[in-house]
């Protein structure tokens, strides 16, 4: 599947809504239990206040829009450390569409000015642990037995990718 990636426009809300929604309403991944209005969703993941940024994959043959990715601010974490989500349409993982978000948010969220960015993944998403992962994000925290709607209590992992490059090895190792 071909893919072009662009900053997310506020009209692309209800699609993305739509999309959201599915993956809400099979359950298993994302920690959201609730659906979103398009209003709702644009507010908190698109283009409201606490959003730093937000960038949609298109199917370039269908015009489809097939994923997006958000970075928004987290009271919870330092100011320069973005909180990211990503979700990929139903029937359509592990095709790329995730990896394609990242590397558009990468670049953004330096030029902001972020220095990490955390994702918190439920303890049972294995493939949303295991495309951090592969995205470079390293173990960071865990937030034991937080409570599905149904009270099942499943465990939190943060996840977080530096922004900061690595020291030159020989500013790490001055004598050699
Ligand atoms: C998690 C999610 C965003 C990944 O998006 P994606 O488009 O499927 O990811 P990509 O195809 O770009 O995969 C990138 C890498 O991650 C790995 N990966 C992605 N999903 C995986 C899975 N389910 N199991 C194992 N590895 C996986 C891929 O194998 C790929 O590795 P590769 O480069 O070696 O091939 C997608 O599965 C999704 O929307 N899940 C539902 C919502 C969710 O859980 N979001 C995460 C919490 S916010």
């Amino acid at each position: 599947m071909e893919l072009d990636v662009r900053p997310v426009r506020p009209q692309d809300a209800p699609e993305l809504a739509d999309l959201l929604n599915q993956i809400i309403a099979h359950g298993g991944t994302t920690a959201l239990e609730e659906r979103f209005t398009p209003q709702a969703l644009a507010e908190a993941y698109l283009t409201g206040t606490n959003v730093i940024c937000c960038f949609v994959a298109i199917n370039r043959a269908s015009g489809r829009l097939e994923g997006f990715q958000t970075v928004g601010r987290d009271p919870s974490l330092p100011k320069d450390v973005g909180d990211i989500g990503t979700f990929a349409r139903m029937g359509n993982v592990q095709r790329g569409v995730g990896s394609a978000l990242f590397a558009a948010t990468r670049v953004e969220a330096r030029r902001q000015a972020l220095v990490a960015i955390n994702a918190t993944i439920r303890a049972d998403n294995a493939g949303g642990l295991a495309f951090y992962s592969r995205m470079g994000f390293a173990d960071h925290t865990v937030r034991p037995g937080v409570p599905l709607k149904d009270g099942v209590l499943v465990d939190r992992i943060g996840k977080r990718y530096s922004l900061i490059p690595p020291p030159e090895r020989a500013a790490e190792c001055p004598d050699g």
